[in-house]
């Protein structure tokens, strides 16, 4: 195929377009890059940590590959940079995440590792995949670290 500059000037145009229509279906806002990173992360991590919850309460069947492989997901997960999503000054905006987080940056920055020490032990006894108590209390213990973040640092409604 040719590559004439009409035609990349075209595709731009048409992708810029997507990324100012109104109408594009995006969590991504360019105006809020940090909100929009930290959400989209969190999207993510409930997408894959649903379907394990729902297998633990047996509303879908247990799938042992499955289930190793979403805990493979979530621990990919969680080598990213979340926190770069709350730098200094992103506080406000479209955000559910308390005042709070800012004032106590250790303390929130320690819950996230809780998080991570969990995903990273249920990804363990999840690609054993024989234990399945191990792997229900491993779920238990990943949404437990979710609560404990979200009790003291995520508001329920949209806060500004
Ligand atoms: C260290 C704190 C912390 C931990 C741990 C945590 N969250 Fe959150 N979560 C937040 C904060 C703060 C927000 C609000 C972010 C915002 O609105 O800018 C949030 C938002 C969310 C959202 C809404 C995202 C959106 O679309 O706006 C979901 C879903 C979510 N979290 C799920 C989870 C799950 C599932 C886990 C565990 C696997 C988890 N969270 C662990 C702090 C945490």
């Amino acid at each position: 195929m040719q590559k004439s500059p009409r035609n990349l000037y075209l595709a731009m145009f048409l992708i810029s377009g997507l990324a100012l229509s109104p109408l594009a279906v995006s969590h991504y806002d360019d105006k809020e890059p940090a909100q929009s990173y930290r959400q989209s992360w969190f999207a993510l991590m409930a997408a894959n940590f649903g379907p394990m919850t729902a297998m633990v309460k047996g509303d879908i069947p247990w799938q042992e590959n499955e289930m190793a492989a979403y805990a493979d997901q979530l621990a990919a997960l969680v080598t990213l940079d979340v926190m770069r999503g709350f730098a200094d000054g992103t506080d406000k905006g479209t955000t559910r995440a308390k005042p709070e987080i800012w004032e106590n940056k250790a303390d929130f920055a320690a819950k996230m590792d809780d998080l991570t020490a969990a995903v990273n032990a249920l990804q363990v006894v999840a690609n054993q995949g024989t234990d399945r108590k191990a792997i229900v209390e491993g779920v238990a213990a990943t949404g437990k670290a979710c609560k404990a973040c979200h009790d003291d640092y995520k508001s329920k409604n949209y806060l500004y």
